[in-house]
C-alpha cells in the first residue's frame, strides 16, 4: 500500500456548481465582482472583523507582496531597507520580501515553538533593528503565533509586524498585527490558489488592494506601484463552497489528528505543541530527538512506500537563491530543526488502515 504525503480538501465541483452558474448569469469574472464580495463578507463574519479589514488576492504570496509594498507606501520608510524573517519558512516568504524590494535578513527561531519570537528579535543588533521596516513572523505549519512582547518592540524600534500565517486558517484568531493566510490547495482551507490579508489598518488594506489592481485607488489612475494580483470570481465561487463545507471538514481534520495522537502514543517523536488538540492544519510535522533517528525511520517509511517530506528543506538561508543574505544564527535552532523534523502523510480522508500502517 502506497501512502501519499498529501491530498487536497478542495470542494468537489458539485459543491460550487451553483456559484459558477451565478458567475455566468452575472457575466462578471473578476475585478472585485459580486461573488468576490459575498465571499469576502462571509470571511469577515467568520473572522469577526469588518469587511474593510480584509482583502483577497490571487495567492498567499501575492497577499504578502501587496502587504509589504503597501506598508512601504504608507510609511515611506526609505531609510529602513531590511525585513527580518525566519529562515525556517517556505521559500515564498522570502521571495515576497525580495519582490517587494526589501532586503531579507534571516533570524534563527526558538527551538520548541519554531517561531521568531520577541526573544530572538532582542538578540539582533540595534543597528539592524533601526533599519528594519518589517518583521515578518511565520506560523510554522499552521501553529498559533506567539506574539507577546511585539507591541513594545514595535514602539521601541519603529518597525511593523506582518504575520505569515499561510497554513493558519484554522488557528489564526486574533489580528492585532497584519496577517496573511493562504488558500492554496495544500492548505486546510484550500480552494486551489488564493490568499487573504487581514489588518486593523484600513489604509493598508486599501493600498494592498490597489497594488493588486495596477495601482488604481478609487479611480482608473495608477497612483501607486501595482500589478494584476486580483482574486477572480471563480476562486471566490470555490471559496464560498469551501466555507459551506468548512464545519464538517474541520471536524474531519480534528478527528484524524486525534487518531494520530492515539496511534503514535509513546513513539519516539513529538508532534508540534497543541497540534490536533488546540489547533490543526493540513500538514503533520513531527520531531525526532536526533538526526540519525529521523533518518532511520524515514528510510523505513520509504521502504514501506510511505511518503515523507522535509517541507522547508534545510532552511531558507541555505537555498541557492538566498544564501548570500545575512543569517543571524543565534542558537543553531534552524539547522537543528531542519535535521530533526519531518512532514508525514496527513489529510482529512486518510484511512484508519493507513494511519495504523504509518505508526506500526
Ligand atoms: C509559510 C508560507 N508562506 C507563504 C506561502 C505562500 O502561499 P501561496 O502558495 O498561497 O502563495 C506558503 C505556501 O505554502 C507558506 O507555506
Amino acid at each position: 500500500m502506497q501512502i501519499d504525503l498529501f491530498r487536497p480538501s478542495v470542494p468537489p465541483l458539485s459543491a460550487y456548481y451553483s456559484y459558477l452558474e451565478l458567475i455566468e448569469s452575472n457575466q462578471i469574472y473578476s475585478n472585485f465582482g459580486p461573488i468576490h464580495h459575498k465571499f469576502k463578507k462571509r470571511l469577515a463574519d467568520y473572522f469577526n472583523i469588518g469587511e474593510e479589514n480584509i482583502e483577497l488576492f490571487s495567492s498567499g504570496t501575492m497577499a504578502l507582496v501587496a502587504a509589504l509594498i503597501a506598508l512601504q507606501t504608507i510609511n515611506k520608510d526609505e531609510v529602513r531597507p531590511y525585513c527580518l524573517l525566519p529562515s525556517w519558512t517556505f521559500v515564498a516568504t522570502v521571495q515576497s520580501v525580495i519582490a517587494a524590494g526589501l532586503t531579507p535578513i534571516f533570524v534563527d527561531v526558538e527551538e520548541q515553538s519554531m517561531q521568531l519570537t520577541k526573544n530572538m528579535i532582542e538578540q539582533v543588533s540595534n543597528e539592524i533593528l533601526l533599519k528594519t521596516s518589517v518583521v515578518l513572523v511565520v506560523s510554522p505549519f499552521g501553529a498559533p503565533l506567539i506574539l507577546e512582547g511585539y507591541d513594545l518592540l514595535c514602539q521601541t524600534y519603529g518597525f511593523e509586524v506582518l504575520c505569515d500565517c499561510a497554513a493558519g486558517f484554522e488557528s489564526a484568531k486574533s489580528f492585532n498585527f497584519h496577517t496573511v493566510i493562504s488558500l492554496h490547495a495544500t492548505k486546510i482551507f484550500g480552494i486551489g490558489e488564493g490568499g487573504l490579508l487581514i489588518s486593523i489598518n484600513k489604509k493598508l488594506i486599501e493600498y494592498a488592494k490597489a497594488y493588486s489592481n495596477f495601482g488604481f485607488l478609487n479611480s482608473r489612475k495608477s497612483i501607486t506601484r501595482g500589478i494584476n494580483g486580483k482574486f477572480s470570481e471563480i476562486q471566490a465561487a470555490i471559496g464560498l463552497a469551501a466555507l459551506d463545507l468548512w464545519g464538517s471538514n474541520k471536524k474531519d481534520y480534528y478527528q484524524k489528528a486525534a487518531y494520530y495522537l492515539e496511534a503514535a502514543f509513546n513513539l519516539p517523536f513529538q508532534f508540534q505543541e497543541g497540534w490536533g488538540r488546540d489547533w490543526v492544519s493540513s500538514t503533520c510535522v513531527i520531531r525526532f530527538d536526533d538526526e540519525s533517528q529521523k533518518k532511520s525511520v524515514q528510510k523505513d517509511w520509504a521502504n514501506n512506500k510511505i511518503q515523507t517530506r522535509d517541507w522547508w528543506n534545510q532552511g531558507c538561508h541555505l537555498e541557492p537563491a538566498f544564501c548570500h543574505y545575512e543569517f543571524i544564527n543565534i542558537r543553531n535552532n534552524t539547522n537543528i530543526l531542519a535535521k530533526t523534523t519531518l512532514g508525514i502523510p496527513f489529510y482529512k480522508d486518510i484511512s484508519q488502515d493507513s494511519i495504523n500502517h504509518i505508526f506500526k
